[in-house]
C-alpha cells in the first residue's frame, strides 16, 4: 500500500525567483500510475517498459541484441541566459538481473551478464541510433566518436569490450560522443548481483567537475568513485533531453531503473531505497527438487537390500566412466560449459535427422537447449589426438570471449574423453556457399551479397585487430560463412583450424586450409598470419561476385583458376562480364568493381602486397577510394625468387602433385576433403 502511494511523485518546482527559467528541479521517484502509457512524461522505446508495480524496465534477459531507452519527455535547458552550462545533479536506483542460472558445476550453462546500462543526456527523446551489444544503445558504429553526436553518459557496464578499450566486466564510466570511455572505473562491488544500487552524479560548472558516487545504499557516501574535468560547453546544446539506455548482446540481462531524481543548479534529492517499488525478482530455471520422503518400510528383505546396493554400485561406476572430463582450468571458466547429458538432450541424442551438417572438422546437429528453449547448433568433433584436443579446449577460454555482430557466436563447450562439443548461435539460413554454387535454390540479390561481404569484412577485422590478441581465422571461405535470420554474413569456426596444429606431428607442418583459399606462402612457411586471411578473404569476395568457386574443374581451362580469370577480364577492360549472370545484370556497378578490384589485390601472392583487413573495410564502406591501378596477382613473384609463381600455379591445380606434398582433392568441389601435411 505504502509503495504504491509513494511510488509516484513528480513535480517540477521553480525555485530561483529571478532567472525562473534556468533553474528547475525535477524530483521523479519511481514510475507507476502516470507513468505507463497515455499522459506519461516519459518516452520509451525498443524493449522498454513500465511494468505494473511502477518499475522501469529498459531490456529483457529473454532478449539478444536488444535495447531500451526511457527518457523523461520534456526538455531541460542546460544553459543559462548567458549560455553557459549550469551544474546539475542526478540520482537513481538501478538494478541488474543477469539470466538465471546456477553456477558451473553440474554443467547447467551460466552465461556472463551483458551488456551495460547508462545514464543519458542526449538532443533527442531518446537516442535514435543507439544499437544494442556493446553501444548499449548509446551510439553506433557510423557515429561512435562523432563530436556530432552531443551525448554525454555514465555507462554502468557489465561486460569486457576490449574493441572500446574496456579492461574489466563492472566498471562506471563517462562517455562523451563515444564508447570508448573518457574515464573508467571499476565498482568495488557486483554491479549484476540484483540488489539495487543507487548512484549520484553531480556536475559544478564553474569548477567544471564531474563526480560519480555508487551506493547500496539510501545515503549519499562521502567518497567519490568517478571524477572527471570536463567543460560541457560545446557538448550540451541549450536545450537537452535526459533519461536512460540499456543493451543486451549475445549476452544478455534484464536492467532496471526504480526511481530517479533530477536537479539543475542544486543537489538532486536521494532516494530512500526501502521506499521504491519492490523487483520481482526470476526464480532460478532448476528449482530444487521437492524432497520426497524416503519411506523404507522394515519389512525390505534382505535381497532387496542387495539388489538396491548393486544397483547404485553400478550407477556409480556408469556415472564416472560417462563423467566429463573436468581440468582445473575448466572450473574457472565455468560458464561456458554444458554437460553431456545437457546436449545429448538438446540434440535428441545426436540424432541423424537433426544433422545440419558435415563440417570440416566434423558433424553439425541442430539442437534446443532444454532449459532455455534456445535453438542451438552443436558441432561435434572427433579428434584422433587427445592432446590436441585438450589444448584447443583451453583456448576456448578466451574464443568464447570474442564477440562480434558478424562471428557465429561460441555459446560453450563439453569435453567428453576424445570427443568435443562445441556449441554455437543457430543461424537460420545456413551456410553462403549453398546460395552460391551449383543450383542454389535462392539467387542472393546484389544488395544482399554486398551486405553479407561488408559482414564479414568487418567480423574479420575485430578477429585481427577488435581484440587483446590477433586471432587468424585460417579457414575463410563461402562454407564458413553463416548467415543469420536477416541474410547478414556471420564467420564460423573460427580459431578451430588450430586445433590440428596442436594436435600436429612435429615432423610436419600442417597447413590448414581449404585449396583455392590457400594463400602461396603457406606452402612455403607452414605459418598462417593475418595476410594468409586476406588471401582467403580475396578468394570469397570474388566468388561471391562471380558465383562459382576459385577453382571450377568443370569450368573451360582459361576459367579454371578464377583470380585468373579476372585478372585477365581486368586487364581486358571488361570486369564485369564475370559478375554472376544469374543476377540477370542487376547490381551495382560502382559497387561490384570496388569488390573486384579489392578481390584481386587481396590475391596478390606477395603477402605485403595485399591490403590489411583495417584497409578492406574502409574501401568496403567507401571512406577510402582504392587505388586507380590493380598489381597483377603475381607480379611480385620474380622479385621472391621465381619459386612463388611455379608454386602457385601448381598447388592450385587439383590433379598436379609435386613431391612429398600429400594432396587430398576432391575433384567434384575443387577443395581440398582434407588437411595438407608438407614434410618439413
Ligand atoms: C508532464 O509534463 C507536463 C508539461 O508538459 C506537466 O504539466 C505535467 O505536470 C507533467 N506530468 C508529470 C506526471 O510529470
Ligand atoms: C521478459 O520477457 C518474457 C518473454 O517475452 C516474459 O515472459 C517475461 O514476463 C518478461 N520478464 C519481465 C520481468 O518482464
Ligand atoms: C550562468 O552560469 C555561469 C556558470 O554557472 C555563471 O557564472 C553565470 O553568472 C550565469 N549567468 C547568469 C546570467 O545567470
Ligand atoms: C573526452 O571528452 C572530450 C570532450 O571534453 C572529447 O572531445 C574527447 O574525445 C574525450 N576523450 C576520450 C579519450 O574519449
Ligand atoms: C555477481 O553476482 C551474480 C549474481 O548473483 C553472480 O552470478 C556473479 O558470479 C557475481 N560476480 C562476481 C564477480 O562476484
Ligand atoms: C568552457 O569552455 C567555454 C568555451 O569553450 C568557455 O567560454 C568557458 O569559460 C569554459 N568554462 C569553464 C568553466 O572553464
Ligand atoms: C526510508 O524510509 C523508511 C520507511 O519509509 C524510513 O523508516 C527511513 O527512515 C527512511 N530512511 C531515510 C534515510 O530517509
Amino acid at each position: 500500500m505504502a509503495e504504491k502511494l509513494l511510488s509516484l511523485w513528480v513535480f517540477l518546482l521553480l525555485l530561483h525567483p529571478v532567472k525562473p527559467a534556468d533553474v528547475a528541479t525535477l524530483l521523479l521517484d519511481g514510475f507507476s500510475g502516470g507513468f505507463s502509457a497515455a499522459g506519461n512524461n516519459l518516452t520509451l522505446d525498443g524493449f522498454a517498459a513500465v511494468e505494473s508495480n511502477g518499475v522501469l524496465q529498459l531490456t529483457n534477459y529473454t532478449s539478444r541484441w536488444a535495447s531500451g531507452h526511457a527518457f523523461y519527455s520534456n526538455p531541460i535547458q542546460f544553459k543559462n541566459s548567458s549560455g553557459e552550462v549550469m551544474s546539475f545533479s542526478t540520482s537513481f536506483a538501478f538494478a541488474i538481473i543477469p539470466p538465471p542460472g546456477k553456477q558451473g558445476g553440474d554443467g547447467l550453462a551460466l552465461f556472463p551478464a551483458g551488456d551495460g546500462l547508462a545514464f543519458a543526456i542526449s538532443p533527442a527523446k531518446g537516442i535514435p541510433g543507439g544499437n544494442p551489444g556493446s553501444y548499449i544503445g548509446l551510439f553506433n558504429a557510423r557515429n561512435n566518436g562523432k563530436l556530432s553526436n552531443h551525448i554525454l553518459a555514465v555507462e554502468f557496464d557489465t561486460y569486457m569490450n576490449a574493441e572500446h578499450g574496456e579492461t574489466d566486466n563492472n566498471h562506471v564510466a563517462l562517455d562523451i560522443n563515444s564508447k570508448k570511455s573518457n574515464k573508467s572505473v571499476p565498482v568495488p562491488f557486483n554491479l549484476t548481483s540484483g540488489q539495487v544500487i543507487q548512484a549520484w552524479i553531480d556536475y559544478n560548472s564553474p569548477t567544471n567537475q564531474l563526480d560519480v558516487r555508487v551506493a547500496m545504499d539510501s545515503a549519499k557516501p562521502s567518497s567519490i568513485l568517478l571524477s572527471d574535468k570536463v567543460n560541457l560547453s560545446e557538448i550540451l546544446k541549450e536545450s537537452m533531453y535526459i533519461g536512460f539506455s540499456a543493451g543486451t548482446g549475445m549476452f544478455t540481462s534484464s536492467h532496471y531503473i526504480l526511481g530517479w531524481s533530477f536537479n539543475v543548479n542544486g543537489d538532486a534529492k536521494s532516494l530512500n531505497l526501502s521506499q521504491l517499488p519492490k523487483l520481482q525478482l526470476p526464480t532460478a530455471t532448476r528449482t530444487k527438487k521437492n524432497r520426497k520422503g524416503l519411506i523404507v518400510g522394515v519389512s525390505v528383505s534382505c535381497a532387496l537390500a542387495v539388489i538396491l546396493l548393486s544397483a547404485l554400485t553400478f550407477y556409480i561406476i556408469r556415472r564416472k566412466k560417462m563423467a566429463d572430463v573436468v581440468e582445473p582450468w575448466e572450473l574457472d571458466v565455468g560458464p561456458h560449459r554444458f554437460s553431456h547429458e545437457e546436449l545429448k538432450k538438446a540434440t535428441r541424442g545426436f540424432r541423424d535427422k537433426e544433422l545440419l551438417g558435415f563440417g570440416g572438422f566434423g558433424r553439425v546437429y541442430k539442437g534446443t537447449l532444454p532449459n532455455s528453449n534456445t535453438q542451438v547448433a552443436v558441432k561435434r568433433i572427433s579428434h584422433e589426438s587427445k592432446q590436441g584436443v585438450r589444448e584447443f579446449a583451453s583456448e576456448i577460454t578466451s574464443i568464447g570471449r570474442l564477440r562480434h555482430r558478424n562471428l557465429v557466436q561460441l555459446l560453450g563447450w563439453c569435453r567428453q574423453r576424445g570427443d568435443l562439443l562445441l556449441v554455437y548461435d543457430f543461424m537460420p539460413n545456413g551456410s553462403l556457399d549453398k546460395y552460391l554454387f551449383d543450383e542454389p535454390k535462392t539467387i542472393l540479390s546484389w544488395e544482399q551479397r554486398f551486405k553479407i561481404i561488408k559482414g564479414v569484412a568487418s567480423g574479420l577485422l575485430y578477429l585481427h585487430e577488435g581484440w587483446e590478441q590477433t586471432v587468424i581465422h585460417r579457414d575463410i571461405k563461402a562454407a564458413n560463412v553463416l548467415l543469420d535470420s536477416e541474410l547478414n554474413g556471420r564467420l564460423g569456426d573460427f580459431g578451430l583450424a588450430k586445433l590440428y596444429d596442436h594436435g600436429s606431428n612435429p615432423n610436419t607442418t600442417r597447413v590448414v586450409g581449404t585449396l583455392g583459399y590457400l594463400a602461396p606462402e603457406l606452402t612455403r612457411t607452414g605459418k598462417s598470419t593475418t595476410s594468409s586471411d586476406v588471401f582467403a578473404f580475396g578468394a570469397l569476395l570474388l566468388e561471391v561476385v562471380c558465383g562459382r568457386r576459385p577453382i571450377e574443374p568443370k569450368a573451360l581451362p582459361e576459367e579454371l583458376m578464377l583470380v585468373e580469370w579476372v585478372w585477365e577480364k581486368w586487364r581486358a577492360g571488361s570486369i564485369l562480364e564475370v559478375v554472376d549472370a544469374r543476377l540477370g545484370g542487376e547490381f551495382n556497378k560502382v559497387e561490384a568493381v570496388v569488390v573486384l578490384k579489392l578481390g584481386l589485390m587481396c590475391s596478390n601472392n606477395a603477402p605485403k602486397a595485399r591490403p590489411t583487413m583495417r584497409q578492406a573495410v574502409r574501401y568496403l564502406e567507401g571512406e577510402v577510394a582504392l587505388p586507380e591501378t590493380v598489381e597483377a596477382p603475381d607480379a611480385y613473384d620474380e622479385k621472391i625468387g621465381g619459386a612463388a609463381a611455379s608454386e602457385f600455379v601448381d598447388y592450385s591445380y587439383p590433379t598436379s602433385s609435386s613431391a612429398g606434398n600429400k594432396r587430398d582433392v576432391d575433384l567434384e568441389t575443387g577443395y581440398s576433403s582434407s588437411l595438407l601435411s608438407i614434410p618439413r
